[in-house]
């Protein structure tokens, strides 16, 4: 069966959101593994949700998406880099992503390391390079959001909660999501925000919708693990539970899991609601959290 239809904006700004991946990257040199391995890991084929929840967040302020790309292409080399170390052995040791071997089955394990770590290290090159057009305090506050979201009190943060099985409660559990996952949507749009030069009100009602978002992605990608097709996603499922993951099915059950999915969709709905515009294509993506199948 094909894949359920996309939403428009992701159709139209999914190439936008790639050349300029490309243009960040270094340049691909046959004989540099390290390089390699950052075009593999990168431009895999992503649905680049991260980098246009900035160009949309930017749009709904501004009107305009431009101001935003730089900043969403440093987002996703951190989703790019988490997913490489998500996938090691010593993590969740998973050996497809995107319907192709992940990093390590391809460079080995030292290399998709390193390349996660350079990674890391080229979103803030990006965040900090003059050609980026941001001001120097633009730059500075969009650095400080996407190191704390990245960092020990967010997406590693939460990556280490949940290696650690500490979650034994869906209290605890949706904290962990939110570290784990929220986070990273959070300062994407906040760094959307900034490129716009939302005012503070703005800024805080497209951080309650992407926390709402996170939420229910997170959630919706375990219930994927549970009941998706692996054709569609590009990855195994099974592997929460094979691997005793504290996850919201494993809890509570799919059918559960999917209603407070909507109900953190609504929570998202009702935050773009305090917006003076409406941003009809941000709640367009609130809907592809709850019925995407990849
Ligand atoms: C997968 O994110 C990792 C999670 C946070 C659950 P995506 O589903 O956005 O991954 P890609 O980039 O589209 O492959
Ligand atoms: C990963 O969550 C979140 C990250 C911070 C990378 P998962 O481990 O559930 O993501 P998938 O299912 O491997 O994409
Ligand atoms: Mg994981
Ligand atoms: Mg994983
Ligand atoms: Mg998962």
């Amino acid at each position: 069966m094909a894949s359920k239809p996309m939403p428009d904006s992701l159709k139209r700004l999914q190439p936008y959101v790639e050349r300029a991946l490309k243009c960040w990257l270094p340049p691909e040199n046959k004989g540099d593994d390290l390089v390699r391995a950052m075009h593999y890991s990168v431009l895999g084929g992503g649905k680049r949700l991260r980098p246009i929840l900035t160009l949309l967040a930017c749009q709904a302020v501004s009107g305009n998406v431009e101001p935003a790309l730089p900043a969403g292409c440093a987002v996703e080399m951190i989703h790019a880099y988490s997913l490489i170390h998500d996938d090691l052995p010593c993590m969740d040791d998973d050996d497809l992503r995107r319907g192709r071997p992940t990093t390590h089955k391809v460079f080995g394990e030292a290399m998709a390391v390193l390349a996660g770590d350079a990674l890391q290290t080229l979103a803030f090159a990006i965040l900090t390079d003059p050609k980026n057009g941001y001001r120097n305090e633009q730059s500075l506050a969009m650095a400080r959001e996407l190191a704390r979201a990245a960092g020990y009190r967010g997406m590693v943060g939460g990556q280490a909660k949940d290696i650690g099985k500490t979650a034994h409660d869906l209290d605890t559990l949706a904290r962990l999501h939110r570290e784990k996952t929220g986070a990273i949507f959070k300062a994407a749009v906040t760094l959307g925000a900034i490129a716009a030069g939302a005012s503070d009100r703005e800024r805080k009602a497209l951080a309650g919708y992407a926390e709402a978002f996170g939420l229910a992605f997170q959630i919706m990608d375990d219930v994927l693990d549970v009941v998706g097709d692996p054709a569609k996603m590009g990855r195994y499922k099974g592997s929460d539970e094979a691997a005793g993951r504290a996850t919201y099915p494993g809890m509570i059950g799919v059918e559960a899991s999917r209603r407070r999915a909507q109900q953190s969709v609504e929570q998202g709905r009702d935050a773009l609601m305090s917006l003076s515009q409406p941003a009809a294509e941000l709640d367009e993506l609130l809907t592809f959290v709850l019925t995407r199948d990849t």
